[in-house]
């Protein structure tokens, strides 16, 4: 059989949901007027300013936060290493299952990218791993990463920070408003058109330090300051276009949180009934989600991506396997939850001692999900999938 989801989307996985041509138009016309359209326009101005405003919103505490637009989020992460001293003979702790953005941020300034096992039960490198780490090898930067947008402990990476001088940069790409700020060290956003904050391509630095935003705004403009070269840099500026964007964005981002958390509830009660079988991981029902990602029992994972895609649902597999299977990766020095270094070059001796990431991508796999589906489609597919894996479960 297969699903009867609307022909339009059927076999896509992930829809890009962007503000319309008419929303973003009173801000191009406000480009029209100031005849401004790069380098710090006052639309992105007015985005960094509004944004901030949004997020005080979600997390009211005392400590104020500055954000800066750059171009991407590979970008906010390599601006970002850049202003922390990474270069040249400097290592970065780094999950192994993330994008390729972050070793790749760390290598192109040549320093050396460490990939280490995740926590089992929170998909990601904590600050007991990055302590077991530390204990074995002098990394002069940790990059914690918030998987399929799950937030990480802030707080907890701040006490990391104070504890060991060690500075963090949280990659939080799609863990807009979800991710709380650190008082010491960067939070990274990407603004790309597939997370739930899209403005095509863009990112975001936000910091507790207000002196770092001429820092990163130096970095960003070839480091340069009134057209002198102060530092090594990049051009990652925000142009107004997107910043037209990010503000049509904004204006409906209650809109893109609402309707993405009714499906996130339809799929959460429909996969109910696949318990023990599957589960959506509570984190993600905490996230404003971007890819919905289901926990499978263990040995059903090929059998059933191959039915569900054979019924006409698309399937994926984001941020799998582990970036230690990639073959650019592949000499990568890495290390186990227990900071243990794994010596030998062997690809199975890595899947054996970095066995959290080894079980997410045996067990772990998306389904279809962005806010132009009908709450019918969500429960279509959720059904058969549930009927999918029961079918599985009594033939084995
Ligand atoms: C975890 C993570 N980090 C970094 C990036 C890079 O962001 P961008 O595509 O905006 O450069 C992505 C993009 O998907 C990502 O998922």
């Amino acid at each position: 059989m297969t699903a009867q989801i609307q022909p339009l989307f059927a076999k896509r996985y992930i829809i890009p949901d962007m503000p319309t041509a008419d929303e973003v138009l009173p801000y191009l016309r406000q480009i029209d007027a100031n005849l401004w359209y790069s380098n710090f326009g006052p639309l992105v101005s007015a985005f960094e300013t509004k944004f901030i405003a949004q997020m005080a919103k979600a997390h009211p505490c005392e400590t104020p936060f500055f954000a800066a637009t750059v171009t991407s989020g590979y970008h906010a992460l390599s601006v970002a290493l850049r202003l922390m001293g990474i270069g040249s003979g400097c290592k970065v702790l780094i999950p192994a299952v993330t994008f390729p953005a972050c070793p790749l941020a760390v290598q192109n300034l040549g320093a050396e990218a460490i990939l280490c096992d995740i926590d089992p039960d929170t998909w990601t490198l904590t600050p007991a791993i990055a302590r077991a780490a530390a204990a074995q090898m002098k990394l002069d930067a940790i990059m914690p990463v918030c998987l399929y947008g799950m937030a990480v402990p802030s707080e907890e990476w701040d006490a990391f920070t104070q504890e060991t001088g060690i500075p963090i940069l949280i990659d939080a790409a799609a863990a807009i408003e979800t991710q709380s700020y650190l008082k010491h060290g960067f939070v990274a956003h990407s603004l790309h058109a597939t997370k739930p904050f899209g403005v095509g391509e863009g990112g975001l630095l936000v910091t507790a330090d207000e002196g770092m935003i001429s820092q990163i705004r130096q970095t960003t403009n070839f480091g340069t300051v009134n057209r002198i070269t102060q530092s090594g840099g990049e051009n990652a500026k925000m142009s107004e276009y997107h910043a037209a964007v990010a503000l049509a964005q904004l204006d409906r981002w209650e809109h893109v949180k609402a309707r993405r958390a009714e499906l996130v509830s339809i799929y959460t009660q429909e996969l109910q009934s696949a318990f023990p079988l599957a589960r959506i991981h509570n984190g993600l029902q905490k996230s404003v989600v971007c890819n919905l990602m289901v926990s499978v029992k263990q040995g059903l994972l090929p059998t059933l991506l191959a039915e569900i895609e054979a019924q006409g649902i698309a399937t994926h597999r984001t941020y799998l396997p582990p970036l230690t299977t990639h073959p650019h990766f592949s000499d990568l020095c890495c290390c186990d939850r227990h900071g243990k270094v794994i010596q030998t070059p062997e690809l199975s001796d890595k899947r054996e001692h970095m066995n959290a990431c080894t079980h997410l991508d045996q067990t772990v796999m998306g389904l279809p999900f962005y806010p132009q589906m009908t709450n019918d489609d969500a429960t279509t597919i959720s059904r058969l999938f549930c009927q999918t894996l029961h079918r599985m479960d009594t033939s084995t």
